[in-house]
């Protein structure tokens, strides 16, 4: 750790955080025959092309070992009408897909029914950071649906029609 980022309050880190807007997914895998998944907001777009993205993965996780130990993922990006799935993938729980609505991929990695979109990765490099594995790897797959994304900002949940559009 250096001298700047042991001297950085945590309260305001915390609060820079909840300046920055994301959407919501579920990261999924299959570990042998079985789906493996969690929620996930540290997801980002690497680069177009070609196209690569990342996500970050707390080690702790019961869906960790599953991740590191496969070669693909899916990132299935949550429709504002899916806070019931956000909710079963941001907790523990031994059979989470037994309630959801979801196929495998292409490649293997379940998708999840009516997500706004879906993207199927393989994976590349697994970069250790503290207390976070990020994954980076080659969209291979992906699909997207005319609906609604689920929008988490500062602890909360917002759908596009509740926000304003801004012009110039
Ligand atoms: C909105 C939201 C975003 C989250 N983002 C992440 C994330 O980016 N990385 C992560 O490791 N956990 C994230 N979590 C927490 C995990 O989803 C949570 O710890 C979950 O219980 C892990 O499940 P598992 O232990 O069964 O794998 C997030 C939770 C919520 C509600």
């Amino acid at each position: 750790m250096t001298t700047a980022e042991a001297t950085v309050d945590p309260e305001i880190v915390k609060d820079v955080h909840r300046q920055f807007v994301t959407g919501v997914t579920v990261v999924t895998t299959v570990d042998g025959d079985t789906p493996r998944g969690l929620a996930v907001n540290a997801f980002c777009s690497v680069s177009l092309e070609p196209p690569v993205v990342l996500v970050c993965v707390q080690a702790t996780s019961a869906s960790y070992p599953a991740l590191f130990r496969s070669s693909h993922l899916a990132v299935n990006i949550l429709a504002a009408d899916q806070l019931p799935v956000l909710r079963v993938f941001a907790a523990k729980g031994h059979d989470k897909f037994a309630s959801i609505d979801w196929e495998p991929g292409r490649h293997g990695s379940p998708i999840i029914g009516g997500c706004a979109a879906a993207i199927e990765v393989e994976i590349g490099e697994r970069l250790q950071a503290g207390t976070h594995t990020v994954f980076i790897g080659h969209v291979i797959d992906a699909r997207t649906r005319d609906a609604d994304p689920l929008i988490y900002r500062a602890g909360e949940f917002l759908a596009p029609s509740g926000l304003t559009t801004i012009t110039e």
